[in-house]
């Protein structure tokens, strides 16, 4: 197969944010919920201040019978742990459906770890919200923290986000 991992580039987000809705209704959440719009993932990613690293696998577009050959992308950042230091925070990993099967989510993770390691992390972490993809993980090495330790995963959403932070004096 001649599908190609490559970095994202800034014309690259246009396919990444239909890319972000579509795992949204992969998780039946209305796309609406989809708040980053086009310029902000522009400028998150390509900005004076880069907020995330992105890698797209790409097709000929001779084999995708779409427009542009991009079939799917992986997305992520740099978080910190007082324990093992740098690690890297896969956001998103994406295959469109027609073109799973063909080793090419394993290619992308596989490269960001390979960028994780190139820039010092001790660790990759995701959250997955659905089981059936946990066996893609578990593949690739991984182990789910949440069967293991039982660790919890709490998220303050806007309102109590901004609750909390209004209640600081300082
Ligand atoms: C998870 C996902 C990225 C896998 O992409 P893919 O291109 O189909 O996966 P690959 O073809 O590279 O599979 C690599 C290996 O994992 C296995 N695998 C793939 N999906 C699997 C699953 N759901 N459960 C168990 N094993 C799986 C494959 O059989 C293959 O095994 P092999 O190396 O022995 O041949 C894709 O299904 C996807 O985009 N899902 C929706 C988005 C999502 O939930 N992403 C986060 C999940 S990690």
């Amino acid at each position: 197969m001649n599908c190609i991992i490559r970095p994202c580039t800034v014309k690259d987000c246009k396919v990444i944010l239909q890319f972000i809705k579509e795992i949204a209704v992969h998780y039946r959440v209305p796309p609406t919920e989809v708040k980053v719009t086009l310029e902000v993932l522009r400028e998150d990613g390509f900005g004076a201040q880069p907020q995330y690293d992105c890698y797209v696998a790409e097709l000929p577009p001779r084999q995708t019978n779409k427009e542009g050959g991009i079939v799917g992308y992986v997305l992520s950042s740099f978080t910190y742990s007082t324990w093992k230091g740098r690690n890297l925070y896969v956001d998103n990993l994406y295959v469109q459906p027609q073109f799973r099967g063909q080793q090419i989510g394993k290619r992308l993770i596989e490269k960001a770890a390979q960028a994780a390691v190139a820039k010092g992390c001790g660790q990759l972490r995701m959250h997955i919200a659905k089981t059936n993809e946990m066996g893609f993980l578990a593949r690739q090495g991984g182990q789910d923290l949440t069967a293991k330790e039982g660790w919890s995963l709490f998220h303050f959403k806007e309102d109590a986000l901004r609750r909390l932070a209004a209640r600081s004096k300082f």
